[in-house]
């Protein structure tokens, strides 16, 4: 069966399927949308047919993120096969998706943006990824990240603060860009990072470019 995302809680709507006998469900980060606006042309849309546009489901790389949420949160709460899929453009993104809980995998926009070629690269990049990694089944990565999922209530923010390493800091400043954060001071082209001051988001972190930035737990 095929659901909709445009609702509250998908893994809800999974659960009733299953119990009304579904042998499995397919899913994609479709969301509704509307297209890109010409702002020099009276908002006329970028993309339309002959005589304008409706609401419409999204596709492609856009929908990724939201794809693996509402396939992680069918595979915490209902028991069936999934197919997932939303913006799978390169074979890592499909074994992402299998990570949060996706048996099986769906891509249309990066077919219909690449050719049929772009589903033989990602099987063929999927089936090395498993053999480098020793495994024998897909099954075996089938839900690996969910044991990371928590509900938002039991997720603490301010778990630990950021430090850096000197000699790996080149001095760029990007972490000290973040609007939220007064932490960090540049003093002789090396970031300084005061953790009284530091909230513990990791911002910071996925923004430095040398990886010169580690979380440190409290
Ligand atoms: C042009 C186009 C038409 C689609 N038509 C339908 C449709 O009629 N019914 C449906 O359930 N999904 C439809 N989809 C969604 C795909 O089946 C699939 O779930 C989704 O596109 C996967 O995301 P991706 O396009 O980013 O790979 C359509 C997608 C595209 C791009
Ligand atoms: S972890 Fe967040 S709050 Fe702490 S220094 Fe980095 S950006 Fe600032
Ligand atoms: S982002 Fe990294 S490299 Fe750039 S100043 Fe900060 S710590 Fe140094």
């Amino acid at each position: 069966v095929k659901l909709t995302p445009n609702v509250a809680d998908i893994g809800v709507t999974a659960k009733a399927a299953e119990a009304a006998g579904a042998d499995g469900v397919c899913v994609a980060g479709a969301q509704s949308s509307l297209p890109l606006v010409d702002i020099y042309n009276q908002g006329k849309p970028q993309y339309h047919l002959l005589n304008g546009v409706a609401h419409g489901s999204l596709g492609g790389p856009a929908t990724k993120l939201m794809g693996f949420s509402l396939v992680a949160n069918i595979a915490k709460k209902a028991g069936l096969p999934i197919v997932g899929g939303g913006g799978l453009e390169t074979w890592q993104d499909s074994i992402m998706m299998m990570m949060w809980g996706a048996q099986l995998v769906t891509v249309c926009t990066a077919a219909m943006w690449y050719g049929w070629e772009n589903i033989s690269k990602q099987v063929e990049g999927m089936e090395k990824y498993l053999e480098k990694m020793g495994y024998t089944d897909y099954s075996q990565i089938t839900g690996q990240s969910l044991q990371y999922l928590r509900s938002s209530k039991d997720l603490d923010a301010i778990n630990g603060w950021a430090a850096v390493e000197e000699e790996k800091c080149i001095g760029c400043g990007k972490c000290e860009k973040p609007a939220h954060c007064n932490a960090v001071t540049m003093v002789n082209k090396k970031a300084i990072i005061d953790p009284v001051k530091c909230l513990g988001c990791g911002i910071c972190e996925a923004l430095c470019p040398t990886k010169a930035i580690t979380m440190q737990m409290a």
